[in-house]
């Protein structure tokens, strides 16, 4: 299969939109980053999703609409949780998944045999104008092969799906950088399963209390079950090892520096002349934005580094969207935190 590599233009945008409509796949830009979309309504389609990226069959995926009417307009849902009106109200179009009870239009493909559905309505105006043409709901995991860190520009998703799939829309760079926020509205209280873009501290703003799932932060238990199946993969990981350290900037700086040329430096801009390894910044200090918007892509660009073997990177904080960060750094490090504070 040859992979077009489409543009922001009315003709390319139908081109994606009849692609999808027929059951294909095509690579969308949104504002977190890169979709692997084909149309949710058709299961056949949907499993193709699955094959191109190498995904476990029981791995949800998001369905994404282009405006909030979209949710009733095609019956995705049983119902429509009052809290989920108020959340789309400030946070809709942008970095926010809900999951509700799912309708029986949401085929299990989908849904991974789960009796929920988590629906997003993105930020980037090409994907919802994919949306729309197309004329339904696409279904959209990251364009990365699974397990992979997730693109944040279309030459990132024509790395890991050329030939895989029918098409890539080029949108740019995206500006959120690390995945939607997901939040499930169909338990009691409801919960986070994974942080993004809109924060723990701003959904508790809107609707009051909010749980943070235990996996965001930690490792699940050897046989625990995931409330988000995704976050018991390995996941965003380069193929070098990542190792998380706990500890000050001058500890970070001698430790990294006694590690010699094959350790690079997961670091901030204001740590590169302290340096004496290779280093890949994630922007300035303190500066979560930008981390969050970079992480992806500096985590793929040390696999192009074939002298390097391990990559050193500061404990992310947990603030804002820090969590965000810390919460994929973690999972591509494997788990692997090196307390310095201790000794
Ligand atoms: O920003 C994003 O959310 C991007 C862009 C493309 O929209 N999409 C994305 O999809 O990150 P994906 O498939 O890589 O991650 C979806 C996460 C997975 O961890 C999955 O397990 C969880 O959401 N999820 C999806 N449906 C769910 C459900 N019904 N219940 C619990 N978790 C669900
Ligand atoms: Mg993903």
């Amino acid at each position: 299969m040859k992979t077009l590599l489409l543009k922001d233009n009315d003709s390319d945008i139908r081109t994606a939109a009849e692609i999808l409509r027929r059951g294909g796949l095509v690579g969308i830009p949104t504002e977190t980053v890169y979709g692997l979309a084909a149309d949710a309504l058709n299961g056949s389609a949907v499993a193709r999703i699955f094959a191109a990226k190498g995904r476990p069959m029981d791995n949800p995926l998001i369905v994404h609409i282009a405006e909030f009417g979209d949710i009733k307009r095609f019956g995705l849902v049983s119902s429509v949780p009052e809290s989920a009106e108020k959340l789309a109200k400030c946070f809709w179009p942008g970095p926010l998944t809900m999951i509700m009870k799912k309708s029986g239009v949401v085929p299990n493909e989908v849904s991974a045999g789960l009796d929920t559905v988590a629906i997003r309505l993105p930020g980037h105006t090409i994907a919802r104008k994919i949306i729309r043409a197309a004329g339904t709901p696409l279904a959209a995991p990251s364009a990365n092969l699974s397990g992979s860190p997730s693109p944040t520009t279309a030459a990132r998703v024509i790395d890991d799906m050329n030939g895989k799939i029918d098409a890539v829309v080029d949108g740019g760079a995206c500006e959120v950088g690390v995945e939607s926020t997901v939040i499930t509205l169909a338990t009691e209280i409801p919960r986070v399963l994974r942080p993004g873009g809109v924060t723990v501290e701003q959904l508790r703003e809107v609707i009051g209390e909010v749980e943070v799932d235990s996996a965001v932060t930690g490792k699940l238990a050897e046989g625990e079950k995931a409330a988000s199946p995704g976050m018991k993969y390995k996941h965003y990981a380069p193929k070098i090892r990542v190792v998380l350290l706990k500890c000050g900037d001058n500890e970070y700086i001698d430790y990294v520096n006694s590690k010699g040329e094959r350790a690079a430096a997961l670091c901030c801009d204001e740590d590169i002349p302290r340096l004496s390894v290779r280093c890949f910044s994630l922007g300035k200090r303190g500066d979560f934005a930008s981390h969050a918007q970079r992480l992806f892509e500096e985590l793929r660009q040390l696999d192009e580094y074939p002298e390097l073997d391990v990559a050193y990177a500061r404990l992310p904080s947990t603030d804002g969207v820090g969590l965000a960060v810390y919460n994929r750094l973690i999972r591509a490090a494997g788990f692997e935190v090196i307390d310095l504070e201790k000794n």
